[in-house]
């Protein structure tokens, strides 16, 4: 717990970076998710952030290995937390190398009530420049500020804020390693001030989706040079409902690749042609309605895999059905 502030955030820690140690400030390996959320509270009890902070450990993991297992219980905790009074908002410390799937998938099943700011950081806790420290006080700020309620889940990285629909991580290693696309960040903080732009967008809207704990399997199909349909046929499993293309360009694919999956999608698996490149749109072409495709818009790859994992789950499997949702995110 820290400070006597009647500000009351609830933090659920899941691990990453934020949480890691290397154990000298030379080593060049760390290790993810080693300090518990009581010690992590601990160190920043003493930086005076205003705020009454009340932890729990969801899960201690290296992001990679984020799934099912810890977002059903770390979903469940965030409900309980909105459903408290007391608590003003919701912190989840998390590893960067996921974090913009567990925020988008977040940010479509939560409503907008109040303030939900995930956050990691890019070097362990006991290295030289440890950003976790300041983006976790950002976080508070964020967190605390009644303005952040009705913009949906929200990410904090490297002084800025940002929507977990845009969110993005784009550089292996630094403290700047996070953009947004199509918006690039909608707030600027710092621990002592916050500046929006514009006004919240979510207010009085309910979740777009109820939280389910069983996703459909939807594979991830990367687009390359010399990309054959046999090797994609072999991504493909009994359970596969949807795949998803990490395509070249503007979601293009090799003939053959197209050829298997106008088949795929004959046979009722969803087909969403997304793009390996950073940035961009995707829209949708002409053939995609011959050949039963869904173009992924604004969102990467992995983002629309999440869309799409819950789309099914609710039973939307007509992929101009899917389309629309596409369309309006
Ligand atoms: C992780 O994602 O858990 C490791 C990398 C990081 O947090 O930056």
């Amino acid at each position: 717990m820290t400070s006597t502030n009647s500000t009351r955030l609830t933090v659920l820690a899941t691990g990453g970076t934020i949480a890691g140690i290397a154990g000298s400030a030379i080593a060049k390996d760390y290790r993810a998710g080693e300090i518990g959320i009581d010690d992590y509270l601990e160190k920043v009890g003493g930086l005076g952030l205003g705020a009454q902070l009340s932890g729990r450990q969801i899960a201690n993991i290296d992001s990679a290995d984020m799934g099912p297992g810890v977002w059903n219980p770390l979903h469940a905790a965030i409900a309980e937390a909105m459903a408290d009074d007391g608590c003003r908002g919701i912190i989840v410390t998390h590893g960067t190398d996921t974090l913009e799937e567990t925020a988008f998938l977040l940010d479509l099943t939560l409503p907008a009530d109040k303030p939900v700011v995930v956050v990691g950081a890019m070097r362990p806790a006991d290295a030289v420049g440890y950003d976790g420290l300041r983006n976790f006080a950002n976080a508070v700020r964020v967190a605390s500020d009644p303005d952040a309620a009705g913009r949906g889940v929200l990410v904090v990285m490297g002084d800025r804020v940002f929507a977990a629909r845009d969110v993005r991580k784009v550089r292996t290693r630094g403290t700047e390693a996070f953009r947004g696309f199509p918006r690039e960040s909608i707030g600027l903080v710092t621990p002592a001030s916050l500046e929006w732009f514009g006004a919240p967008w979510r207010q009085g809207r309910a979740a777009a989706f109820g939280w389910t704990t069983e996703l459909p399997e939807v594979v991830i199909v990367y687009a390359h040079a010399g990309l054959d349909a046999e090797s994609v046929r072999r991504q493909i499993g009994d359970a596969t409902r949807g795949i998803v293309v990490a395509g070249l360009g503007e979601g293009n694919m090799p003939e053959a690749v197209r050829t298997a999956l106008v088949e795929q999608a004959r046979n009722g698996v969803a087909v969403v042609r997304a793009s390996r490149t950073d940035e961009g749109l995707v829209d949708r072409e002409p053939e995609d309605r011959d050949n039963g495709f869904i173009a992924a818009r604004a969102l990467n790859p992995q983002k629309a895999r999440v869309l799409l994992q819950l789309l099914l789950a609710d039973g939307i499997s007509d992929p101009a059905a899917i389309q629309q949702k596409f369309d309006r995110r």
